[in-house]
């Protein structure tokens, strides 16, 4: 997403605990001739957050685009899942999407028009078995986000909550899920998994229609759509092919 929107002539400011990653994608950034600063912070710590997000709008003149995008995967039966992994997964997605949003919600609000447009998960519109914490996590970052949306729209300030299904990135690593056999038996079949360019184009264009929820690939729509409309046939589908 940040070599995208650099690739646009956005200047990006890239915000993870890790500083020499973030440090190779500023590199890519500007070796396209983008800007790109490197703020590291962790999205639970408020305070780091807050200065972090100051420095990206202190050093770019405001903020015309946030992208709440850090998060974790951590999954299990709900009854042994240990509490700390819990915490932490609703810390960094609920808390971590809050902190952040609020923490550049002024500047996007002084620089309107302006967009946030996180990215959040399919997860948090369809359950599946093992992700009780994930999938909750990700219900409150979708529906804290369409509040939000309700409150600033009229303020010039867009809020996109973008919901992929499996991307093909570092996430399952250590998050006691594998997409390939532990998903629901229609998921495995219909819904391939998305590459990060895929979810990146989807972040674009949801800011450049003001899109309010994209969930992709396209067939998760349509799960999307059948879990909101018949939940009952959707819960009874997905215990007969589990
Ligand atoms: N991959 C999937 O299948 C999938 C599907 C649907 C939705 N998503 C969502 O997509 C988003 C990105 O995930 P990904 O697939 O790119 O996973 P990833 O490769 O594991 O990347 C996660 C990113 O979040 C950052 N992060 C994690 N905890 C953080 C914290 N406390 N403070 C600041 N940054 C933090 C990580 O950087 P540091 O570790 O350096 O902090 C990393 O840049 C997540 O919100 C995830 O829930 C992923």
């Amino acid at each position: 997403m940040a070599l995208a929107l650099g690739a646009r002539r956005a200047r990006v400011a890239l915000v993870a605990r890790n500083r020499e990653a973030l440090e190779r994608v500023a590199e890519e950034i500007r070796r396209a001739r983008g800007e790109a600063l490197v703020a590291p912070a962790d999205v639970t710590d408020e305070a780091a957050i807050r200065a972090a997000v100051a420095r990206a709008a202190e050093a770019f003149g405001g903020l015309r685009l946030l992208v709440p995008n850090a998060g974790i995967g951590r999954y299990g039966p709900a009854a042994e899942q240990p509490a700390e992994q819990i915490e932490q997964v609703i810390r960094i997605n609920v808390l971590g999407t809050i902190h952040t949003v609020r923490a550049a919600l002024p500047f996007l609000l002084a620089g309107a028009p302006s967009h946030i447009a996180a990215v959040t998960s399919s997860a948090g519109l369809i359950p599946h078995v093992g992700g009780s914490a994930y999938c909750a996590s990700k219900a409150a970052a979708n529906q804290y986000l369409a509040a939000l949306r309700l409150e600033v729209l009229d303020h010039g300030v867009g809020v996109s909550w973008i919901c992929p299904g499996a991307v093909d990135t570092p996430f399952f690593e250590g998050a006691n899920l594998d997409p390939d056999t532990d998903l629901p038996l229609l998921a495995r079949l219909l819904v391939r998994k998305l590459r990060p360019e895929e979810v990146a184009r989807a972040v674009v264009r949801a800011v450049e229609h003001n899109r309010r929820e994209v969930v992709l690939p396209p067939v998760l729509r349509l799960f999307a759509w059948s879990r909101r409309m018949t939940p009952a046939f959707a819960d009874w589908l997905n215990r007969k092919l589990p």
